[in-house]
């Protein structure tokens, strides 16, 4: 059996991070980068999201994975190199070794850490595969280290991550994601514009999970950035955004409040909040314009009946 071998890309060190968070937090609105909701336990609490009724984006992603894998398969070839991007447990590319033929697995994210059981585990279920895992924040640029090799990439994108980002951070993302697998292709999944109705739950939902996770936020910059939150002080507010095309979370503060830390301190009045996350909502036509502005050619895209949610295959 192989082993898996894991790389590390130096991350920001803690002092860095720290900066970054108290300059955020002192931003006349006080905003922090979504990345800072998946600690451990925000991780779970997201896991928890996907499981909820209100919750459509993964059930539907995976739904189109599996009704056109064959599809999907044949437009892409045989896969050389997956390339799953923000990888986790590894699970949604797993599912899709055998369609896709891959040959050589390299599963990115933030910290390599986390990598390792996941890979482990799967290496176990496809004992000749070569499998790499690569510790790499990409949520400001995509550099592939050398040791994912030159072949032919298939880049895997899936979850809508990319709503994460504003159009203009999307397009320069994915002229970079173009440059990375020049002569491969990218296989992404994007959440789709629809009714509010249906938006607004999926981020607001009455069991309070994305509350909790949203809100949860808020201990783990305690442990980064050495402020003094105080969760039951703050409200988790979710809502659509027509203009921008987005759902924005925020945390809303429920009382005038006072957030200090060692050389510094800030006070929120009464409703006034923290900008946390943006997930944007595309129309499948604007995105596709969006993939051949950053040079992709030959689209294909499947969708689910309803037209909630799309995965886009694109070539480079
Ligand atoms: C992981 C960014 C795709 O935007 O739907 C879920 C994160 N935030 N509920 C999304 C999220 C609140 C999720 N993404």
């Amino acid at each position: 059996m192989k082993t898996p071998r894991l790389i590390q890309i130096a991350r920001d060190d803690p002092a860095a991070i720290r900066r970054e968070l108290l300059a955020g937090l002192s931003a006349p609105t006080a905003r922090i980068a979504p990345k800072y909701l998946y600690d451990a336990l925000g991780s779970r609490l997201f896991a928890a999201i996907t499981e909820l009724p209100e919750y459509y984006p993964t059930r539907t992603e995976a739904a189109i994975f599996s009704r056109e894998s064959a599809a999907m398969a044949v437009a892409l070839g045989p896969v050389a190199t997956l390339v799953d991007l923000g990888a986790g447990n590894c699970e949604k590319a797993a599912r899709l070794f055998d369609a896709f033929q891959v040959q050589r697995y390299v599963a990115v994210d933030i910290s390599a850490g986390y990598l390792r059981t996941s890979l482990e585990n799967l290496q176990r279920q496809h004992p000749a595969m070569d499998m790499l895992g690569v510790g790499l924040d990409f949520s400001t640029e995509l550099r592939l280290p050398a040791e994912v090799g030159d072949g032919p990439l298939t880049l895997f994108y899936p979850g809508s991550s990319i709503g994460n980002f504003t159009p203009e951070e999307a397009q320069a993302f994915l002229r970079q994601a173009h440059a990375a697998c020049r002569g491969g292709a990218l296989l992404i999944g994007v959440d789709l514009l629809k009714p509010v109705e249906i938006l607004e739950p999926a981020y607001d939902d009455p069991l309070g999970v994305t509350a909790a996770f949203n809100r949860n936020m808020l201990l783990h910059l305690n442990r980064l950035a050495g402020t003094d939150f105080e969760v039951d002080e703050w409200r988790h507010v979710a809502f659509f955004n027509a203009k921008a095309s987005r759902i924005e979370m925020h945390l809303e503060a429920l009382c005038d409040l006072g957030v200090s830390w060692v050389g510094g301190e800030r006070r929120f009045a009464a409703g006034e909040r923290m900008h946390t996350e943006n997930s944007y909502k595309w129309r499948s036509d604007d995105f596709a314009a969006l993939l051949e502005r950053a040079g992709f050619t030959r689209l294909r895209r499947w969708t689910d009946a309803g037209q909630w949610f799309a995965v886009f295959a694109a070539f480079a």
